[in-house]
């Protein structure tokens, strides 16, 4: 085994049994290696490192794919087992339930498959993302107009009538290239926090401007949040310990808003202090036109 000859096929063998590691070279070093070695070298190295890059990327999905499988099943099984539960009270034959005990079961039924529904949305969107397979389709459009619709839109759901509305923008129109479905995802998170983690009468500014930047920011006037919330709110599953909001949440939606913006190769922020308001503040950077 003292030809190089035989040290490169041993290492080739070796990397297609999966051993990434670059074997030891004094033995082969110590052999006089002609030019051709030293090339044949520098190649199996480099696809060596590659393929090492490779196996560690997808070692990192699959514990994200494992992270994400894990949390679903168990944010799924909960309002399954409600769901199980009150439809088999409901068949039961050794009672005879009243019509308002009938309607309160069938409401509950009823508000935790909505839940899964919401569950199931966030999970589609925030794991194809993860894995790469969203397809993002930008377009140009004007964010002026788009953000002051969402805020329209958003502004007359139900939840959301105990709350005073403000959009504000400098521009008349600013003209920017985004993934329409995506942004909108973002800002709608962001607003539908803004509403259901603050009190009746929370006032709720949106302002686009454009600077060095395109900043968009979403501010209240509500509860806001202690330093730990603050530091876990872009954590996947992450749900405030003063959260007053109703069932329903997932604490997906930060999480995907921030998931979204880094694919605008934006950014994120969040400036918050108890009793005065929370803060959002998404920068993107500015395009050549
Ligand atoms: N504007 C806000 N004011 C006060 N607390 C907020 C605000 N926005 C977010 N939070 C806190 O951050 C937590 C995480 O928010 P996130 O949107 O990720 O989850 P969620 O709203 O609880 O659930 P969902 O997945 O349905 O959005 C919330 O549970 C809440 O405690
Ligand atoms: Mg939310």
């Amino acid at each position: 085994m003292s030809s190089p000859v035989f040290y490169y096929l041993n290492w080739i063998d070796q990397l297609s049994q999966g051993n990434y590691n670059v074997p030891e070279t004094s033995k082969a070093r110590n052999i006089q290696i002609p030019g051709l070695f030293d090339e044949l070298s520098t190649k199996i190295e480099k696809l060596t490192n590659r393929l090492k890059e490779n196996e560690l990327e997808r070692k990192k999905l699959e514990k994200t794919r494992r992270d994400w499988t894990s949390g679903v099943t168990h944010d799924l099984k909960t309002p399954l087992s409600y769901i199980q539960g009150y439809s088999t009270m409901l068949l039961s034959d050794e009672h005879q339930w009243t019509f308002e005990e009938k309607k309160k079961f069938i409401t509950i039924i009823q508000e935790k498959a909505n839940h899964m529904n919401h569950l199931i949305d966030d999970l589609n969107d925030a794991f194809r993302f993860e894995s790469n397979t969203i397809q993002r389709r930008i377009k140009q459009l004007d964010v002026v107009s788009l953000v002051k619709k969402i805020v329209k839109d958003v502004s007359k759901q139900p939840a959301a009538r105990s709350k005073q509305f403000r959009f504000v923008s400098d521009e008349e129109t600013i003209f920017y290239r985004l993934d329409e479905k995506l942004i909108k995802r973002s800002l709608v998170n962001l607003l539908m926090n803004a509403i259901l983690h603050n009190p009746p009468n929370t006032n709720i500014t949106v302002t686009v401007q454009m600077n060095t930047m395109l900043s968009i920011t979403i501010s209240d006037n509500g509860n806001g949040m202690n330093d730990e919330e603050k530091n876990n709110i872009f954590q996947r599953y992450y749900r405030g310990i003063s959260t007053s909001a109703p069932i329903g949440g997932t604490g997906l939606g930060m999480a995907i808003a921030k998931q979204f913006i880094t694919a605008h190769q934006g950014t994120i922020h969040v400036q918050s202090s108890l009793g005065k308001g929370t803060t959002i503040v998404i920068h993107l950077p500015k395009q050549d036109d």
